[in-house]
């Protein structure tokens, strides 16, 4: 009887620590740090995602300046909240700007507004009630990392500005964090690893270098989700009708912002950046993974904010940490979760 038992107690450890928090039925504390702009953004279908998602408890959000101004950021996910019937999760403004990036001929020309303050445009259905929390972001994160040690996962899918200055305001602060995933950079060793805004530069990482160094060095358990990944998915015209053959909040909101899109350009292809992050969180085996050492320029020169991997350190690396790289992505059963979710109806 007794071998039995332990035979028993074997398994049910051996199973446990095999299966992910979410298939054990725990729900992932998250923080959802973005960039965020209403779709077509891939922030804010990212952020439909988590909010249908029963794996996940979304503690609080904090906006960052990325995609567009902070103030956009903040005003159009506080809109989003409403729509999705999720205006008890706390919203909270983080940083205006980068560390130390300043605005450029470049900057302006190419993609991307993180260096405007002009006030935001109205969202879809005007302005929200819902207010932001007083607490700054970089609080706010410190705050519930540090009250809820080794608990908190949190999920960056715009420049790390904010990141970084929580791991600056508090020496424990790092230690304390659960994991992190990142949507940002690209890495050359593997297939797909071109830049986005800068021939080698993904655009989070070139928005904040000086945070993706600080961040990806600080020890922190870190999830990165790349351009190499992002290139293995394709949202289509076809998805996009999937998605709105239901009638729900979230996809009448698609209906009047993603729909001008694929109605002007039928045949666009757009990649998932920010979703495949956080599908990533509620099935690891969605993505193939490798662990690198990762590492990021701040040299204002050609290769500012280029992310390198490597399999061994290299000089110059001195310092840098190993992460775990998404590299492929299973996107028939990605892009089938996705739509499912996207559809359900919103929880009461
Ligand atoms: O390079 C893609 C990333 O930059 C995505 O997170 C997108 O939202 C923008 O922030
Ligand atoms: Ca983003």
């Amino acid at each position: 009887m007794r071998r039995v038992l332990l035979l028993v107690l074997g398994i049910l450890i051996f199973t446990s620590a095999g299966m992910s928090a979410a298939q054990s039925g725990e729900r992932i504390k998250i923080i959802f740090d973005t960039d965020f702009v209403m779709p077509p953004q891939d922030d804010s279908m990212a952020l439909m995602l988590a909010m249908q998602s029963p794996e996940i408890e979304i503690l609080g959000i904090t906006t960052v300046a990325g995609n567009d101004s902070v103030e956009r950021a903040t005003s159009d996910v506080l809109r989003m909240l409403e729509i999705a019937n999720q205006t008890a999760i706390p919203v909270h403004r983080g940083a205006d700007m980068p560390l130390v990036h300043e605005k450029s001929d470049f900057a302006v020309r190419e993609y991307g507004r993180w260096y405007s303050n002009e006030p935001p445009p109205a969202p879809p259905g005007g302005y929200a009630n819902k207010k932001a929390a007083p607490e700054s972001a970089v609080s706010f994160i410190v705050k519930t990392v540090l009250t809820n040690p080794h608990e908190v996962t949190l999920v960056a899918i715009g420049p790390l500005t904010n990141i970084a200055q929580a791991i600056r305001a508090d020496p424990g602060f790092a230690k304390k964090v659960k994991r992190m995933v990142i949507m940002g950079g690209a890495i050359a060793l593997l297939p797909d690893g071109s830049g986005n805004i800068t021939p080698n530069a993904e655009f989070n990482f070139w928005v904040d270098p000086e945070a993706a160094y600080v961040t990806l060095r600080s020890g922190i358990p870190i999830e990165l989700s790349p351009l190499n990944v992002s290139r293995k998915s394709a949202l289509t015209r076809h998805w996009y009708e999937k998605m709105v053959e239901t009638d729900t909040p979230l996809t009448r909101l698609l209906k009047v912002t993603l729909g001008p899109r694929f109605e002007n350009e039928p045949d666009r292809l757009d990649f998932m950046y920010d979703q495949i992050a956080v599908a990533s969180l509620i099935d690891p085996a969605l993505v193939s993974k490798e662990r690198l050492y990762v590492d990021v320029n701040i040299e204002h020169g050609i290769s500012y904010g280029v992310s390198v991997g490597g399999r061994k350190l290299w000089p110059g690396a001195e310092g840098a940490r190993q992460v775990d790289v998404q590299y492929d992505l299973d996107w028939p059963r990605f892009i089938n979760m996705f739509v499912d979710r996207i559809q359900t109806p919103l929880a009461q």
